[in-house]
């Protein structure tokens, strides 16, 4: 694997190999690593974050990587200078890997051919969110012990959702079913839904699903605003708490947030006990320190030897 562009690209084998690395991670909270020492690697966030940004900042700083954050407002991409220039420009610099974030769909397939330096996609526009699919891959596995079998329903703001566009290609990859519902304004463009994926009712969605995962009203990418309020939003697509008495025993929530209380969820549901979404944020390090470390260190990498300068 040279980039991380998003999850269409990886076998289901590329997946199992970071998830196993990723649960690795998980397994060693706290551990300080020396895999990256002495290498350089640019997070570059063209649009807000707090989990994905400094989860990756810890990641290579576990990792013992040296970490430039890139600040978009104070660079040269203000005098025109492009994403490809600035990269180019790092890449010059001795830097290795750049994680970048954009509102630009597909920006990484055009940069892809043209940089020698590792890019990881940390959120392209509504395309792809291929480390965030994999911590919720892993968290998911965690809790099931497997994702093969696994019934999904991601519900929600779908047509704006670079999340569903990396669990579009994942689950059914990994053998769950993925189950979608949301409002008819938002639902993805249907050349963009495999084979074998459902659209249902939420009701449907809730009371089958091992796995509710609810999603953001993405508004900053709406072309006009909602024309139902708040509350409406939420009596009619959210997760309330009378949904939630609906769902199977074991079944659990989640979101790869941020979440909008009261909103897609009932405030109440985010913390309750079926809520893995704290154990979301967790695992977004663990899935990301595989990430950089398989990229790195090349895919023939001997986990063993790094068990041991990890210690
Ligand atoms: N889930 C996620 O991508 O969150 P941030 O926007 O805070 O990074």
């Amino acid at each position: 694997m040279r980039h991380l562009t998003g999850i269409k690209n990886l076998s289901r084998e590329e997946i199992g190999s970071l998830l196993k690395r990723a649960d690795f991670w998980a397994k060693s909270p706290g551990v300080q690593s020396e895999v990256l020492r002495g290498r350089f690697v640019a997070n570059l966030f063209f649009e807000a974050s707090t989990r994905t940004r400094f989860s990756f900042e810890v990641a290579q700083k576990r990792l013992g990587a040296h970490v430039l954050n890139f600040i978009p407002e104070t660079s040269s991409t203000v005098k025109g200078e492009t994403i490809l220039d600035t990269v180019r420009t790092l890449e010059a610099m001795g830097v290795e890997a750049a994680v970048i974030r954009t509102r630009k769909d597909g920006l990484f397939e055009e940069l892809a051919d043209q940089v020698e330096l590792q890019l990881i996609n940390a959120g392209d526009g509504t395309n792809e969110h291929p480390t965030q699919c994999l911590l919720d891959l892993l968290t998911m596995q965690q809790q099931f012990g497997k994702i093969e079998g696994l019934s999904v329903a991601i519900i929600g703001d779908l047509r704006h959702s670079r999340v569903l566009g990396s669990h579009l290609h994942a689950l059914p990859k990994m053998g769950a079913q993925l189950l979608l519902a949301g409002p008819a304004s938002m639902m993805p463009q249907p050349q963009l839904v495999p084979h074998g994926v459902q659209i249902v009712e939420i009701d449907e969605a809730v009371r089958t699903a091992d796995v509710v995962m609810m999603l953001r009203v993405q508004l900053e990418r709406h072309t006009s605003s909602l024309f139902i309020s708040k509350e409406e939003y939420h009596l009619a697509h959210g997760l309330t708490l009378e949904r939630a008495r609906m769902m199977k025993p074991g079944a659990v929530i989640m979101h790869p947030a941020p979440v909008n209380r009261g909103v897609e969820i009932h405030t109440d549901l985010v913390d309750c006990e079926r809520s893995l979404i704290h154990k979301q944020v967790t695992n977004g390090v663990a899935a990301r320190m595989a990430v950089m470390e398989t990229l790195l260190r090349g895919s023939d990498v001997k986990w063993e030897s790094s068990l041991a300068t990890a210690n």
